[in-house]
């Protein structure tokens, strides 16, 4: 059952819209709440005045910085391993304003369309301060980092000056990539309800555990008053992973009106508060000998930084493990200005790192004259070239083989501007390299045998949209050894067995294998009642005479001696039999093998040579990245990452007006994603990968690897097209044109 495609189990509550999303729970006299967001981004409100919003009907309540009750943002400690003061979750504290969008006001009305129109009646005043808007500004303030999303900012191995200056082939080029937006399909949601010092949350949420924990320290009270329920979550990409000036919003509005109270952002909020992918500079130096062998390898990162908080992308890490190369350095700056702290965004560092990487890795490929992808397999790490350790398992050779033969590469002539479409249209083919590593955190989950044949089965990690239900109940019949159909698995609730955040490629690889282990414990208590009663044909055998399937126990040797699990359910005191596991597992604790699952991108793009317009023709991208667990919707997983990387290339920049520090393409008609005309066709190959020793099913994690290399697949292809290499995305026609 596991690795089986199976259909979504959640699909036809989706489709049919009686799946619940968090906006849409039937909480009974809920309010909505709008808020009001700054059109500033430094200074400070001078004076708000809501006298306009007189005679709207249904208008409850206009919470602001003088009248909102206190809250600790700095508890929360949401990006702070510095303990920088996290002001993004001080909402409606002071009159400062950190960023552009900063909510200054929250409106709360009977319904949506009154808040709305109230919120648009209320005038604040401001004062603005002088901005500085962009990394270049005059008042951009460079630093060092205490970490780089929790890893050391800087690593040095071998001698990169001696081996740099002495080398003979030498780059040392800048890559840029720009700020960008999650923008999931269901914009950030939530419903916040109390009930005498008790509060529940309806939260569009990447973790409820998390989720609660962090509004336990801002609204100081204890984590037992609060239940964090995220059923149904329209896509997160790492936005719904940290708290956020909503959440916080919502609970004291509710406090404050003594109601339920809803509050959903605005498509034009949802470039703001939260956060987003910063943008990054990353100087990238290359050297190596003739052959293309690499004997040196710098990967500078400087990336935007809020001037109020803590977060820095793991831009270079990518770098420390990917190629065989004894003499490196790493380094991460920020550079503090007037913008919103950034947060994670679908494979954070990987992503802006890979295409400054796998770009260089090209250039480096045409300066020896070699086929790029003879240039990575000539520099291939064996072992983690960083941690000096084995990898647990690596298939990368055949992702390479696997996707460059179903692609044709063998086809493509070396030289840029040599391959055309019969109609005169320039072609390219590019490829690059995408690895991500494998993370799992603590997690645990319980199963229920009922006595009308059914399992119930729940551990409290949150299905984004990924396919998280179908994949642990897949798990689940597996291990306890029924047919699909008669297992229930929820999740999403902190009244369930705790799990981690759906992020870092972690969830499946974590609740996955609690689940199994919650089934063997199941076997093991099937097998006691069974074992011990003698009017069991099973009576007297041992554990490990026994088999479980198809909900039923049977004696291996002789199937046909066996019983039902509703016939041995029967037999304990209540009618049910539960079990449970606990599996503790410390995402940073280093074992004796490295893990990273890998894989390969092939492009093919078509540019127009007088208009200088890019097309996707077609891509191919393999990944190896241990045991699947549901071929379908790891396709889907790995091809929604791939078809990102291609967004990144050639659409996607947050565009920020340099006078004032405010986005001005803050919605989805100028801030351009790539739709189906876009993306004519993509084929996924998954490389069959066996790995013991990443966790014991052997799960390595694939929410992010689809996103890592495929800008650098794109960019590499219009390199090979056009002859011009394009190092600061998107690739617009305006840059091939000059
Ligand atoms: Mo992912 S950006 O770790 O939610």
């Amino acid at each position: 059952m596991i690795g089986a495609p199976q259909p979504r189990v959640d699909g036809r509550a989706k489709v049919t819209g009686t799946a619940k999303y968090a906006y849409e729970e039937p909480v009974p006299s809920a309010l909505c709440a709008v808020m009001v967001t700054s059109t500033i981004a430094a200074g400070r409100v001078s004076a708000i005045d809501t006298s306009d919003t007189r005679g709207v009907p249904g208008l409850v309540a206009i919470l602001t910085h003088e009248n909102a009750p206190r809250v600790d943002g700095d508890a929360a400690g949401a990006h702070t391993a510095t303990g920088q003061s996290d002001r993004k979750l001080k909402v409606l504290q002071t009159p400062d304003v950190f960023y552009d969008r900063q909510p200054v006001a929250l409106v709360v009305a009977d319904t949506f369309e009154h808040a709305i129109d109230a919120a648009a009646r209320v005038r604040v005043t401001y004062e603005k301060a002088p901005v500085a808007a962009t990394m270049e500004s005059p008042g951009a303030v460079e630093y060092t980092p205490q970490t780089a999303n929790q890893n050391p900012p800087d690593t040095t191995r071998g001698d990169f000056d001696a081996a740099f200056s002495s080398a003979p082939i030498k780059l040392d080029n800048l890559y840029v990539t720009p700020t960008e937006f999650h923008n999931p399909m269901e914009p950030h949601a939530v419903l916040a309800a109390w009930s005498g010092d008790r509060l529940t949350m309806y939260d569009a949420s990447q973790g409820v555990f998390s989720r609660r924990s962090s509004l336990a320290k801002i609204l100081g009270i204890p984590e037992s008053n609060i239940r964090v329920v995220a059923k149904f979550i329209g896509g997160g990409f790492g936005s719904k992973g940290g708290i956020n000036p909503h959440h916080v919003l919502a609970a004291i509005a509710a406090k404050v009106v003594n109601r339920p109270v809803k509050l959903a952002l605005t498509r034009p909020q949802m470039f703001g508060g939260h956060g987003n992918r910063p943008r990054t500079e990353q100087r990238i130096r290359v050297a190596a000998d003739r052959s293309g062998k690499l004997l040196a390898l710098a990967h500078d990162s400087r990336s935007q930084a809020s001037r109020y908080d803590d977060f820095i992308e793991n831009t270079a890490v990518i770098s420390r493990m990917l190629y065989a190369v004894d003499n490196q350095i790493t380094t991460h700056r920020g550079v503090r200005h007037d913008v919103v702290t950034p947060t994670y965004m679908r494979a954070p560092g990987e992503s802006s790192g890979s295409f400054a990487l796998e770009s260089a890795m090209d250039e480096l490929a045409y300066a020896v004259s070699l086929d790029p992808l003879q240039l990575r397999l000539l520099n291939y790490a064996d072992s983690d070239p960083e941690e000096k350790k084995p990898w647990s398992s690596k298939s990368l050779r055949a992702c390479y083989d696997q996707a460059a033969a179903r692609f044709g590469w063998s086809r493509r002539t070396p030289e840029p501007r040599s391959m055309h479409t019969s109609d005169g249209l320039l072609v390219g083919y590019g490829m690059a390299t995408a690895t991500y590593p494998s993370n799992r955190s603590s997690a645990s989950a319980q199963a229920t045998l009922h006595g009308d044949g059914t399992a119930f089965v729940t551990s409290g990690g949150v299905d984004i949209g990924t396919g998280a239900y179908t994949a642990f109940t897949q798990v689940a019949a597996e291990a306890l050894g029924m047919p699909v159909e008669r297992v229930r698995f929820d999740l999403g609730d902190t009244t369930m067995p705790p799990a981690p955040q759906a992020g870092g490629s972690q969830l499946t690889a974590s609740v996955a294998n609690a689940v199994h282990e919650a089934g063997m414990d199941m076997r093991k208590r099937i097998a006691a009642l069974a074992t011990a009663d003698a009017s069991s044909p099973l009576h007297g055998r041992s554990f490990d005479e026994l088999g479980f399937a198809n909900g039923r126990a049977f004696v291996r040797a002789h199937p046909s001696t066996g019983e039902a699990y509703v016939d041995i359910v029967r037999r304990s005191g209540n009618g049910t039999l539960t079990a449970r596991a606990d599996v503790q597992h410390d995402r940073r604790q280093k074992g004796p093998y490295s893990s990273h699952a890998f894989g390969a991108h092939f492009v093919e793009v078509h540019v127009d040579p007088d208009f200088g317009t890019v097309r996707l023709a077609r891509m191919v991208s393999a990944f190896a990245a241990g045991r699947i667990v549901n071929a379908r919707t790891a396709r889907s997983q790995f091809m929604g990452g791939a078809v990102w990387g291609v967004s990144m290339a050639l659409h996607e920049e947050g565009r920020i007006d340099e006078r004032t520090g405010r986005y001005m393409n803050a919605n989805l008609e100028n801030y351009l994603v790539p739709v189906n005309a876009d993306i004519p066709s993509v084929e996924i190959i998954i490389v069959d990968e066996h790995d013991e020793r990443v966790n014991p099913l052997g799960i390595k994690g694939i929410g992010e690897i689809g996103n890592v290399g495929s800008a650098a697949a794109v960019a590499n292809a219009v390199y090979h097209a056009t002859g011009k290499r394009v190092r600061d995305l998107p690739i617009t026609p305006e840059k091939l044109l000059a």
